[in-house]
């Protein structure tokens, strides 16, 4: 069972008003401007969906080489279905955010196993599967089946903020005001497009860091930042802190093989692999021992290395000692170079820690 946010309910105050004439304008625009983006070929549902949800957390330059092997790997949902989750997981070994992969692969199984291999073609059908929110659900929809379901993330509710001038406290109540607004809007034709160009709008023109380029937005003359000179719409809230922790890795290597251990289903980067690690930071000589305690038997220390992973709550100060052992007890896996290449996924937290040592 799969619990999705409840919509709330928007009071009539805190609507948002947007000028009619926004789809011609942006589609005349988006014609000019458009990136040709590998999954805009074909706006094949499977292919839009992949890429939406890799596109959540992660920009358009660092997705595509990852959208590519994806597809190479798993071209069809039935492939996806049918896949390893492990060799999911590999896939997107870099990408963060595994639940999005996970779900991936749920929703796909769900898709043969209920659907028979069709992809669902109405936004509450949509909406149902694993890891589809409003937002993704609204993008396929209006891309792959001319739906007029707008597809409102972070930068389209900055684009819709901006050109109404309306602010909000809240970031939801943004979202949803501005998923009204568009909806009301959405023309009899070329809903994807009007879709895609709000987002192209808001990734090329109407950015959030720095200046917006005003001189190359075609909805200049209605946009009521731009009259008043003021960018700061929507109001940024202070993150809340993240926890720091500190923990110790060891690289404990025997006869070129690396020791790696499965995480737990559950916390952070669930069923992904990592080096032996623990909480705090140990000195070399805790470090033997622990390594000691865990079967091995220590010869040499390589060196040591110290670096930080952020994720969303939390950052990682990371000690890490490379350890040469003359042993390879089997409470680990030993994996060689091509095993870790190709089979088990390792976060980058991680993974960096092998970078010139
Ligand atoms: N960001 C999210 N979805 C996108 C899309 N379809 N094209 C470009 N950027 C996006």
């Amino acid at each position: 069972m799969t619990h999705k946010k409840q919509q709330k309910k928007i009071s009539p105050d805190q609507s948002l008003t947007l000028p009619a004439d926004l789809p011609a304008l942006l589609l005349a625009w988006y014609d000019q401007h458009a990136r040709a983006l590998p999954w805009r070929e074909g706006k094949k549902p499977y292919r839009v969906w992949v890429s939406e949800i890799m596109l959540q957390q992660t920009g358009v330059r660092t997705v595509a080489p990852y959208f590519e092997r994806f597809l190479a790997a798993f071209p069809t949902v039935g492939a996806l279905a049918d896949a390893n989750e492990q060799q999911v997981l590999k896939l997107w070994e870099g990408l963060g955010y595994y639940t999005r992969a996970r779900n991936l692969k749920k929703a796909a199984e769900i898709i043969v196993r209920d659907l028979g291999g069709q992809f669902p073609d109405t936004y509450d059908e949509i909406r149902k599967l694993p890891g589809i929110g409003p937002y993704t659900a609204g993008a396929i929809a209006s891309i792959c089946f001319e739906l007029p379901a707008p597809a409102v993330d972070g930068n389209v509710a900055r684009v819709a903020a901006r050109i109404s001038g309306q602010s909000f406290d809240d970031k939801i109540d943004l979202k949803q005001a501005a998923a009204t607004a568009l909806a009301a809007l959405y023309p009899a034709e070329r809903r994807g497009d009007f879709t895609q160009s709000l987002m192209e709008l808001g990734a090329l023109i109407c950015v959030p860091n720095g200046a917006p380029k005003c001189d190359a937005c075609p909805v200049q003359a209605s946009c009521a930042s731009f009259k008043s000179g003021s960018f700061s719409l929507p109001a940024r809230k202070d993150k809340p802190k993240r926890k720091r922790a500190d923990i110790t890795a060891l690289i404990l290597e025997s006869d070129g093989h690396l020791a790696i251990r499965q995480r737990d289903e559950v916390g952070l980067l669930p069923g992904l692999w990592e080096f032996p690690n623990t909480d705090g930071h140990l000195t070399e000589q805790e470090a033997l021992m622990l390594a000691e305690s865990w079967g091995t038997q220590p010869s040499v220390v390589h060196g040591s290395k110290r670096t930080r992973h952020i994720f969303t709550h939390v950052e990682w100060d990371i000690l890490c000692y490379h350890i040469e052992c003359e042993n390879d007890p089997p409470c680990f896996i030993w994996a060689d170079q091509r095993a870790l290449s190709d089979l088990y996924p390792l976060p980058t937290a991680f993974k960096k820690l092998l970078n010139d040592e």
